[in-house]
């Protein structure tokens, strides 16, 4: 007997058969049914056997495994010294959760146990599935694959859009159009990774678009296949290393979550739905998020150069222009000069602060703004106190060589008193000073990790680190950095308040670059900072008013020496940061939407449909002799809307007319941007 399962949320909804001896049957995924609807038939009274098949029809189930008549990916890669490695499920039972079921799925044969829980956000239109496997036998069974969440993509998906990049260059779209050939994406390089963003959205020929993400900040993979009927198969996975894991009997994994969600707004409704679901989970400090506070970073102003008086006045010339927040990046601890040495000594430079770093907190506290602090608690340099004392803590493989990179080595995070020892040399700075944000770095890419593979345990040991700061002191907020964003997802974001998107602040690149990261994750989380011109990662000069209009769409911040600047360019920052104190609400707790105009124009639009502000870049040159209309699709088509533009009065104009025809932009030169407020009438 099949029954159907069905949850809804206000935009999506997912659909099931279920039996009570086989995996649930996937048979609908997409946007919101009407009440009531649901399959007509059993998915397999609606198929005519093919020719040369299996009699026993196998459609795409939730949890499709090996050697039983599925031929396409499976969730399951696993078997006992050689035996076992065909899997199929005999019983499943349901259990209701909120919003959402456990499927308790057993294989009798192979004695495997597995729990897929999924649930459907009523509220953030995300769909969340997770995986848990147990080994029931009596012997040890050896993991080469587990998917987190398998789920159907309609047979009108077209395309897919995924993410690679690099250090200083991250977010950059990878456009495939889906074929028959497998599409697969993977990360093997210990961390989330700039290379490979652990999600994609695929669109449909009807502009209906999937979302997905993996909640993972280790290796990951995702895949999509075609399948017999058309549809296609789109799996995300933990990248499991050789043995990585191995269940003995009676154990256990479970895997990350995955997100996912879709949309008949496209690209645009799959962000939303992202944003939502991601400022639901992260925790702030007193329970809700406060506004952004303006940041001032000293990293490319100053790099390792610390001096105790300059970095006073800098403070002075930063609370003076509204800054809010004053964090001391890399260089202040034990003996670090340059990038070749002392990670792993977190206690203060006594050459560059004779008292510790009491007299610039107190002097940063003093004038109004927090102070926060960088680290980097996973790394070490072969030249630190640590490394001399601790050599075996790093993760090494023996006989093979240590592998730095940025002179750096990984430390061993799986071991307990590898993380006691972080925890007891940073916390107690947190105790003794008014230390309100911590920047948690992480600048290189894991190689060997252990004689036997260890990422995941990597993975999870940091996570057990994070999560014992945020315990000890939930006060505190956390930025995620892994040189600029190696380590941006929705993992590492539960722990989390910040992430630190990129390293190139050049505002050219951050356009692209911020664009992508919204895709998935919300402004207030996106570090974005007014740097230097000429910007220290490409050598381009940018104008004040562009580089601070560029970084207002996120969680803004400044990192150049200030007092460096002319009083014109000061003035202008300081009108920048008064401008984003009074947009940052609008900004990070509403919708925002982005597109593109023609002949290179871009926007991003934040509110709500009837209270619009909408901020258009123009990177390059015109080539057009007339500038593009800007066509926003979100706007009430019924009705009428008054139009500021850079300050403004200006017209009004209907919202059908906005949106089918555009409204007329003015002139505009390369690396400028333009501010339109629209308000429904
Ligand atoms: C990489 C980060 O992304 C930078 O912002 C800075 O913190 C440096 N590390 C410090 O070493």
């Amino acid at each position: 007997m099949s029954t159907f399962i069905r949850l809804d949320s206000a935009g999506c909804t997912a659909i099931w058969e279920t039996s009570d001896s086989e995996a649930p049957l996937w048979r609908y995924w997409g946007p919101r049914l009407s009440d009531g609807v649901l399959p007509p038939k059993q998915l397999r009274e609606t198929r005519t056997e093919p020719t040369f098949s299996l009699h026993f029809d196998q459609p795409l189930s939730i949890f499709p495994v090996l050697g039983m008549g599925w031929f396409g990916q499976t969730a399951l890669l696993a078997h006992r010294d050689g035996a076992d490695w065909a899997h199929a499920i005999t019983r499943c039972e349901v259990q209701s959760v909120d919003h959402g079921v456990i499927f308790h799925l057993h294989d009798d044969v192979a004695r495997l146990f597995i729990a897929i829980h999924a649930t459907l956000d009523p509220e953030t239109d995300v769909l969340r599935l997770s995986t848990k496997l147990r080994n029931d036998g009596e012997t040890t069974l050896d993991i080469q694959s587990l998917a987190a969440g398998n789920l159907p993509l309609p047979d009108n998906a077209q395309s897919v859009r995924s993410f690679g990049g690099r250090h200083n260059g991250e977010f950059v779209p990878i456009d495939d159009v889906l074929s028959r050939s497998l599409w697969r994406r993977e990360n093997r390089r210990g961390l989330t990774s700039h290379d490979c963003f652990p999600g994609a959205v695929v669109t449909c020929s009807d502009g209906v678009a999937f979302g997905a993400q993996l909640a993972w900040s280790g290796n990951h993979f995702q895949q999509i296949e075609w399948i017999d009927d058309g549809r296609w198969h789109w799996q995300f996975g933990e990248w499991l290393a050789p043995r990585e894991v191995r269940l003995d009997a009676g154990e256990s994994i479970d895997t990350p979550d995955l997100l996912a969600t879709c949309s008949a707004e496209g690209a645009d409704g799959v962000a939303w739905a992202f944003h939502r679901e991601i400022r639901k989970g992260v925790q702030w400090p007193g329970g809700a998020m406060k506004p952004r506070p303006v940041h001032l970073n000293t990293w490319e102003g100053f790099y390792f150069d610390h001096d105790l008086d300059a970095l006073k006045q800098l403070a002075d010339a930063a609370a003076e222009i509204g800054v809010e927040r004053f964090v001391l990046d890399d260089g202040w601890f034990h003996g670090r000069n340059d990038d070749t040495s002392s990670l792993g000594d977190w206690w203060p430079d006594l050459q560059k602060y004779p008292d510790g770093l009491a007299p610039l907190a107190s002097h940063v506290t003093g004038l109004g703004m927090e102070f926060g602090l960088w680290v980097e608690p996973e790394m070490v340099n072969p030249d630190s106190d640590l490394f001399r004392a601790h050599p075996d803590w790093v993760l090494q493989i023996s006989g093979r060589p240590l592998l730095t990179a940025r002179n750096q080595l990984v430390l061993d995070m799986r071991r307990e008193e590898v993380r006691d020892y972080l925890y007891h040399q940073i916390a107690p700075l947190l105790e003794t000073l008014p230390i309100s944000y911590l920047k948690w770095d992480h600048n290189r890419d894991l190689t060997h990790a252990g004689n036997h593979a260890g990422y995941r345990e990597q993975t999870l040991g940091a996570y057990a680190l994070f999560q014992r700061f945020r315990e000890t002191f939930p006060d505190v907020e956390i930025e995620a950095c892994a040189g600029g964003g190696g380590r941006i997802d929705a993992g590492i974001s539960r722990f989390t308040h910040r992430f630190w998107t990129s390293d190139n602040i050049d505002a050219v690149s951050r356009v692209s670059i911020q664009r992508g990261f919204l895709q998935f994750m919300p402004p207030e989380l996106m570090g974005s900072h007014v740097g230097a011109s000429p910007a220290h990662g490409t050598g381009r000069r940018q104008s004040m008013a562009f580089r601070s209009a560029v970084a207002r769409t996120g969680h803004f911040g400044i990192e150049f020496d200030l007092r460096k600047i002319s009083d014109k360019d000061k003035a202008r920052l300081a009108q920048s940061i008064a401008d984003y104190k009074q947009s940052r609400d609008l900004i990070h707790q509403g919708r925002c939407w982005t597109g593109d105009a023609a002949d290179g124009v871009s926007w991003t639009a934040f509110g709500d449909p009837a209270d619009l502000m909408v901020q258009v870049l123009r990177v390059s040159a015109p080539s057009f002799r007339f500038p593009p209309p800007l066509r926003l699709p979100m706007v009430h088509r019924d009705r009428n809307y008054r139009i500021d533009i850079n300050g403004q009065p200006g017209t009004s104009m209907q919202g059908g007319w906005i949106a089918r025809s555009g409204l007329p932009l003015p002139r505009m030169n390369a690396e400028t941007a333009l501010w339109i407020i629209l308000k429904a009438e």
